[in-house]
């Protein structure tokens, strides 16, 4: 049997390389993950289609991974999809589906280079999180939006607990940063009784 890497990726305590976790989980995460019936990219891709004006406009799908949210952005009807992400491992698999007219491999540090004011559309799903991105991306990902741009992303239940996190969401819009165009909660990994809020934020 496989390693599971959903019984630690959560732990608070023992934070993880996130480079090497994505690394080493990259030839099982997709088997993991939907079997657990992944929900969170479909709800994440149909929020953003409900609120987005044109789904032709390009959407970075930041923190692509295996391209299931890809997938799930495309099947709502976004054309055109760029990714990025931290672990090459994961990136290949994202590349193998063919359904991203660009992908970038960056680092936690460049990440958000050279995209300012590039997506009218972001999307961070799943990326957010403790065993996962920074806190700080949900304003890096907001400020690289030009005005009225988009940002869909997602907080699992152990996200919404964690007080960084949750203050990362809500100081950005306090601060004028953004509002929000939607919030909705609901099944994010059923096969292990987690949940997730999904947002689509407007830059102001
Ligand atoms: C749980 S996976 C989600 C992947 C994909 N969005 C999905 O829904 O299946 C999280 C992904 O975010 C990437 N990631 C984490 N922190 C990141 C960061 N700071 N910049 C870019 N990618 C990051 C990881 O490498 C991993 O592939």
């Amino acid at each position: 049997m496989s390693k599971s890497f959903l019984e630690d990726i959560y732990d608070r305590d023992n934070v993880p390389d996130v480079t090497a976790l994505y690394d080493e989980w990259a030839a099982t995460y997709e088997a993991e993950i939907l079997e657990n019936g992944y929900a969170t990219p479909r709800r994440c891709a149909e929020a953003l289609a409900r609120v987005a004006p044109d789904l032709s406009q390009p959407v970075l799908d930041f923190g692509c991974g295996t391209g299931l949210s890809g997938i799930a952005l495309r099947l709502a009807g976004f054309e055109t999809l760029d990714g990025r992400d931290l672990s090459a491992e994961m990136l290949a698999k994202a590349r193998s589906k063919g359904i991203y007219r660009d992908l970038k491999h960056v680092s936690a540090e460049t990440g958000t280079d050279g995209i300012k004011e590039r997506y009218s559309l972001i999307a961070a799903i799943g990326v957010i999180g403790v065993g996962a991105g920074p806190p700080s991306l949900v304003q890096g990902l907001l400020k690289a939006l030009p005005k009225g741009g988009l940002l869909v992303f997602s907080y699992n239940d152990h996200v919404i607990q964690d007080g960084d996190y949750a203050e990362a969401r809500d100081a950005a819009l306090n601060s004028g940063l953004a509002i929000e165009r939607l919030r909705e909660f609901g099944p994010h990994l059923p096969g292990q009784g987690l949940n997730s809020d999904v947002y689509v934020y407007e830059k102001t």
